[in-house]
């Protein structure tokens, strides 16, 4: 029987709280062909572009981001959550579904001009990868696409990159 990517992803009722239903992309990424089909489809229609630089979202979008660019020969470079990365950085707060939280990047991990594609495994409400999307954009480089293995579009995610104008790519809902 043929497999898609969806049929690797589990899903766990209430984690982390009552109500939410948890895509865990574990199974996906433990899968040999689960996961190179994943990382094979995000980076598929980005084959033929100009692509420097692979930016990844903690904490899942550094194992996809890190294989995607490993595939197109770029170089790496991690969103993360305040307060772990070493050197110099610039931030940016965004809104979570109570309360706040911010993402950080090293000052000088991108060039003015760089391209670069933005991954991670989940868009929900967008937040994170905007967030993402405003640091690649304030340290001068242009932000070529967003992919994610999972795109809940009830949540609003893909709306709202859009509207920013981006381009959205998804393997599944
Ligand atoms: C999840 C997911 C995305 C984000 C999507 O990460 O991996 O990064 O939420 O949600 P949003 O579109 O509403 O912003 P999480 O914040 O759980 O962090 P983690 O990967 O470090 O656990
Ligand atoms: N991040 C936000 N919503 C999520 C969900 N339903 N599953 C996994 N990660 C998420």
């Amino acid at each position: 029987m043929i497999r898609n990517v969806k049929d690797y992803i589990r899903t766990i009722a209430d984690f982390p709280h009552e109500g939410i239903m948890f895509r865990d992309v574990t199974t996906l990424f433990a899968d040999a062909r689960g996961f190179r089909m994943a990382v094979d489809q995000l980076l598929a229609p980005y084959a033929g572009a100009r692509i420097d630089k692979v930016v990844g979202l903690e904490a899942r979008g550094f194992i996809l981001g890190g294989a995607v660019a490993h595939q197109l020969s770029t170089g790496f470079v991690p969103i993360r959550k305040k307060g772990k990365l070493p050197g110099a950085v610039i931030s940016q707060a965004y809104q979570l579904e109570y309360g706040e939280a911010v993402v950080e990047v090293h000052d000088d991990a991108l060039k003015p001009g760089e391209r670069v594609l933005i991954v991670d495994d989940l868009l929900a409400t967008g937040g994170t990868a905007a967030a993402g999307i405003t640091l690649c954009e304030r340290l001068g480089a242009k932000v070529v696409g967003c992919a994610f293995v999972i795109d809940l579009p009830d949540l609003g995610g893909r709306r709202l990159l859009e509207g920013l104008g981006h381009e959205v790519h998804a393997l599944t809902r």
